[in-house]
């Protein structure tokens, strides 16, 4: 490829720290990914420098792997991130660490085996058929949406028939989704003033709304699992898989508090997650249609008319490749912040206890030693001819080690049958005069909503 064919999809300004820093707090939007230095795409190891707490950034796959893989349980994840969840999901797999997150995982592993997917794909199936019908009514309209919004509510709905066997459209399920919307727009994971002005270790009030959202959300989750408990025999979905797990060693199953704590997640990281990173590419498929040219071709060709079964989505390796490399630019956990617990070293670089150690997807997959052109959109890179010569280690978008996301494999089975669906189906046209920036929020969004609207596949 030529160096004036290369796609630069929006990425953030790179500015001095101190300009940098007086911007963000200028426009109070809070917006880390434009603190980031411009060194911090080349550099293996540097400080974050304007925050009163020691802030380290690691860039290095061998510092990264050591931090996460975190052998000895010096970095559990950082306060800040705790602090942000607690009153939603205090006690889930996502925050707990040490024994009590272990046996979290073995009891909630199996949900999201292979087969339990394969199981659940007929649900998703039905979700992105019923959206179909919402966007040919739009290609009949010419109404113009948002394409944030679109996504959201579409894997939403997936999570509430994979999980509860509940389509998002029912009362309960709706009301979960909106508080959650409330709950992420307005919980405060990253204050930049506090970051900067606050010892480690202190705490982040949360604003009295996003508390009763929280109650809200844990309420009706309760109404969800409690209609579980008390008809077992009704559902075979993700929940009663959850429910029916059993401690290895007591036999003990999850309480119904602790039910509501891991089911909760699976709503908060399963849907926005994915949602952030398929508005990027639908996005990208209408910047530049070319690409949604070249995976139609290979839909075309490898399913004809056929509906995408579970066995099609993975026989469809350009549109695997173009997801992920949607996600190596667009990583939905923009950071992973750990602390560490004491004094120690890692790579050469001493970390005070309570310092914040930043793995962050967003640079290291974006990092000029890692990757070619590392801001340039080129699918081509994970084909699975060309998948050897990745720098091992560079391509976190799922995390690492034993934290690793539990719902991996469920995200790119449904994100590779939406953008088969939908591509197949539809052209996507941009509302003309919109300027795109990314944003780190509790995902890596635009800044501002995409406005686009849909037009039935030209002949
Ligand atoms: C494209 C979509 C997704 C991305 C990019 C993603 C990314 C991640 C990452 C980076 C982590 C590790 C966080 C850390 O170590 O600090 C994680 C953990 C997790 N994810 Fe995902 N995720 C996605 C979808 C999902 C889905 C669909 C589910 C469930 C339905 C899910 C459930 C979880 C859970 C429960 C954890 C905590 C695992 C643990 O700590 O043991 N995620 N995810």
């Amino acid at each position: 490829m030529t160096a004036s064919a290369l796609y630069i999809p929006p990425k953030p300004l790179s500015l001095w720290s101190v300009v940098a820093l007086a911007r963000v707090l200028w426009k109070g939007d809070g917006n880390l990914l434009e603190l980031l230095p411009a060194a911090a795409y080349h550099f293996d190891v540097g400080n974050l420098g304007y925050s009163r707490r020691s802030t380290v950034l690691f860039n290095h796959p061998d510092a990264v792997r050591e931090i996460m893989r975190d052998a000895d349980g010096v970095f559990p994840k950082s306060d800040l991130m705790v602090n942000a969840l607690e009153h939603l999901i205090g006690d889930s797999i996502f925050v707990t660490d040490g024994e009590r997150w272990k046996r979290q995982r073995a009891m909630i592993d199996p949900a999201f085996s292979h087969m339990r997917i394969s199981h659940a794909f007929a649900a998703m199936q039905a979700a992105v058929n019923d959206h179909l019908v919402t966007l040919k009514e739009r290609a009949a309209s010419g109404d113009v949406f948002s394409l944030d919004l679109t996504m959201s509510h579409l894997t939403a709905d997936i999570i509430c028939r994979t999980v509860f066997s509940t389509p998002l459209q029912s009362g309960v399920a709706v009301d979960v989704f909106e508080d959650f919307t409330l709950f992420e727009r307005s919980a405060v994971q990253v204050d930049v003033l506090r970051l900067i002005v606050k010892p480690a270790w202190s705490d982040t009030p949360q604003p009295p709304e996003v508390l009763a959202a929280c109650e809200r959300i844990r309420h009706h989750l309760g109404e969800l699992v409690d209609s579980h408990l008390n008809e077992p025999d009704r559902y075979d979905d993700i929940a009663s898989s959850v429910i029916a797990a059993r401690d290895q060693e007591t036999g003990v199953p999850f309480s119904r508090e602790e039910l509501i704590d891991q089911l909760g997640v699976f709503f908060l990281a399963g849907h926005e997650t994915t949602a952030s990173a398929l508005t990027w590419a639908f996005y990208i498929l209408a910047a530049q249609p070319h690409w949604l040219a070249r995976l139609r071709e290979e839909i075309d060709r490898v399913a004809g008319d056929a509906p995408i079964t579970f066995e099609l989505t993975r026989q469809l390796p350009l549109v695997k490749a173009f997801f992920k490399e949607t996600l190596r630019l667009y990583p939905p956990i923009t950071f992973m912040p750990r602390v560490a617990l004491r004094e120690t070293t890692v790579a050469g670089r001493r970390l005070r206890r309570g310092a914040l150690v930043m793995i962050a997807p967003w640079t290291l997959q974006r990092h000029s030693k890692w990757w070619s052109d590392p801001h340039a959109f080129q699918p081509e890179r994970f084909l699975p001819e060309n998948e050897s010569a990745l720098t091992p280690g560079a391509y976190i978008p799922f995390g690492q080690g034993p934290h690793t996301c539990v719902g991996a494999g469920f995200a790119q089975t449904e994100s590779v049958l939406i953008l088969a669906e939908l591509v197949r189906h539809f052209d996507w046209l941009l509302s003309p005069g919109q300027a795109v920036r990314p944003a780190a929020r509790m995902t890596t969004r635009p800044a501002n909503q995409i406005m686009l609207h849909v037009a039935h596949r030209a002949p």
